[in-house]
């Protein structure tokens, strides 16, 4: 198996109930190492450029200004096949459909309210861990 990076995001629900710790302690516990992480408070544009291949999905604007509510951590994960790692330990897009002991079973309160982001494949990690950190915060 492959040393993987993915980029993962505490989304703004999740920050404001207070579950960044929860979270973060969840991180540590799969084994992940944290590379880099900051809190960021998205503009709307930096949203939509974010989530742009969705931008054909009825979703997109309630998605989008949800993402620029209020503060979000992003986090650059590192471990073996950490891309499909992170998704397990996130659980399905849906808390009603992701399995028990992931956070979004465990903490997401609707599709839009999951807690968690993560890449879905190599190429989209690289993009979005490029949309939120320079190469000197990747070393
Ligand atoms: P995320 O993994 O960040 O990727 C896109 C996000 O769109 C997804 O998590 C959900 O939070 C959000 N979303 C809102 N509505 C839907 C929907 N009907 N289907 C899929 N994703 C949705």
């Amino acid at each position: 198996m492959a040393i993987e990076r993915t980029l993962a995001i505490i989304k703004p629900d999740a920050v404001g109930r207070g579950l960044t710790g929860e979270i973060l302690s969840r991180i540590h516990a799969a084994k992940f190492h944290i590379i880099a992480i900051k809190t960021r408070r998205l503009t709307k544009k930096e949203a939509e450029g974010f989530y742009a291949v969705h931008r054909e999905r009825p979703f997109f604007q309630e998605l989008t200004e949800f993402m620029s509510t209020s503060k979000a951590v992003v986090i650059v994960l590192e471990s073996e096949n950490a891309i499909a790692k992170w998704r397990d330990t996130m659980g399905a897009t849906d808390p009603a459909k992701a399995a028990s002991g992931t956070i979004r079973k465990e903490l997401g309160a609707s599709i839009q309210h999951n807690c968690t982001h993560g890449s879905d494949a190599a190429e989209t990690a690289a993009f979005e861990i490029g949309y939120f950190f320079s190469g000197s915060e990747l070393i």
